[in-house]
């Protein structure tokens, strides 16, 4: 469960270093992860109209995710601008509705509720955290303001006193000051910002968090303040969160499990330190590449980067259309599991591609049972 290495550490994927001066979250009293998953979806797909009213045209944003997330489990979503990660969160919190699929919440399947009804409820139990505090806040307001409010939406303000104690306990757990209710968003720095609208989130008590790219917009100094933050919910509150970022590195502090994301759909999945240390999808490998490492030595070559680049684009067949020279144009790869990690199959690393080829005598590694099956 617990992340070993600052962001922007560069010590060598997988290897576990000593805590510093900024102790990873979770060392301590680190709840076990039960086995039913707070949030599951299941072969979820969305495709986006485009080109106005009377074309046919379209994208497809995500081709059948499947993903999971424990209980008390903070996932790291990672993958290339316009992979689709971000439509993942939104289709989940239902700001964008699915093509099909399903979301399982608790085990239960939301989409199958009305939408009006269930939203105030799905909401109290699943909130998102926004890259950008600067616009998630309305500048007219004080903090005090967006606090109180999710407290009232969702009932859970009580007497003046009792909701002033609420209001004052938000802002100690994301370590602000309480005087700070009565500022104005203007008058914060951006990573007070963020924490104020993890404390918005917060108020509702929700049992998960998905975080989509949180601290992208944040001077690297304040950041991690907010991922321990968000490693301290998780390890004495229990919320499981979905962790988006382009930052391998503090998906590896924080993350127990990571999920790449590749032209909408997930190629490879482990828990943090055994998928960087082992990177299996030609894409991962590419990303891995990419965070400098003097333990590594070359990890660096630009050369070596550049070809790696290179073959990576020339494969978007992933999507399992287009080129014709591509095995992957015909027909989806399965999954391989990778290693011996996650016997269980649920914390299992695998990896979908065609190019992935098993060590010797692991040709029984193609997983045949799905980690998330239905
Ligand atoms: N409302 C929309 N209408 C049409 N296409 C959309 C819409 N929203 C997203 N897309 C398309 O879906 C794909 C996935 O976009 P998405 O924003 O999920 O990517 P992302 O992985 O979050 O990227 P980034 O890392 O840059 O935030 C992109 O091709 C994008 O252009
Ligand atoms: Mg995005």
């Amino acid at each position: 469960m617990s992340r070993h290495a600052a962001p922007g550490a560069t010590h060598a994927p997988g290897t576990r270093q000593a805590p510093g001066p900024t102790e990873a979250p979770g060392t301590t009293q680190a709840p076990a992860i039960t086995e039913a998953a707070a949030l599951e979806v299941r072969g979820l797909t969305k495709t986006f109209p485009i080109g106005g009213l009377f074309s046919r045209s379209s994208v497809r944003a995500l081709g059948g995710v499947d993903l999971s997330l424990g209980r008390g489990e903070i996932v790291a979503l990672v993958g290339e601008s316009g992979s689709g990660k971000s439509t993942l969160a939104r289709c989940v919190a239902r700001l964008e509705k699915p093509s099909s699929g399903q979301i399982l919440l608790d085990g239960v399947d939301v989409l199958k509720r009305d939408r009006f009804q269930a939203s105030k409820h799905y909401r109290s139990q699943l909130q998102m955290v926004f890259q950008d505090p600067f616009g998630s806040l309305n500048p007219a307001h004080r903090i005090e303001h967006f606090l109180l409010r999710s407290l009232q939406i969702h009932g859970k303000a009580g007497s003046s006193s009792q909701t002033q104690q609420r209001l004052e306990e938000l802002m100690t757990t994301v370590g602000l000051q309480a005087d700070m209710l009565h500022s104005y968003p203007h008058e914060l720095s951006g990573g007070q910002r963020q924490r104020v609208a993890i404390a918005r989130a917060l108020a509702v008590e929700p049992q998960v968090i998905l975080a989509d790219e949180p601290t992208s917009m944040l001077d690297v100094s304040v950041r991690i303040g907010v991922l321990n933050l968000m490693g301290k919910l998780r390890d004495k509150q229990g919320i499981s969160m979905l962790y988006i970022t382009h930052d391998l590195a503090s998906a590896r502090y924080l993350a127990d499990r990571i999920a790449v994301m590749f032209a909408g759909e997930l190629v490879e999945e482990g828990e943090s330190l055994e998928l960087l240390a082992n990177p299996a999808h030609p894409y991962t490998q590419l990303l891995v590449s990419a965070v400098p490492d003097p333990a590594r030595a070359g990890s660096y070559d630009p050369v070596q980067r550049a070809k790696l680049r290179q073959a990576v684009l020339a494969s978007t067949s992933c999507a399992y259309d287009g080129d014709p020279d591509q095995p992957c144009s015909a027909e989806k790869p399965v999954r391989h599991r990778v290693g011996t990690t996650g016997n269980d199959g649920k914390n299992a690393h695998w990896v979908r591609c065609h190019l992935y080829r098993p060590r010797s005598g692991a040709a029984s590694n193609a997983l045949t049972v799905e980690p998330i099956s239905a």
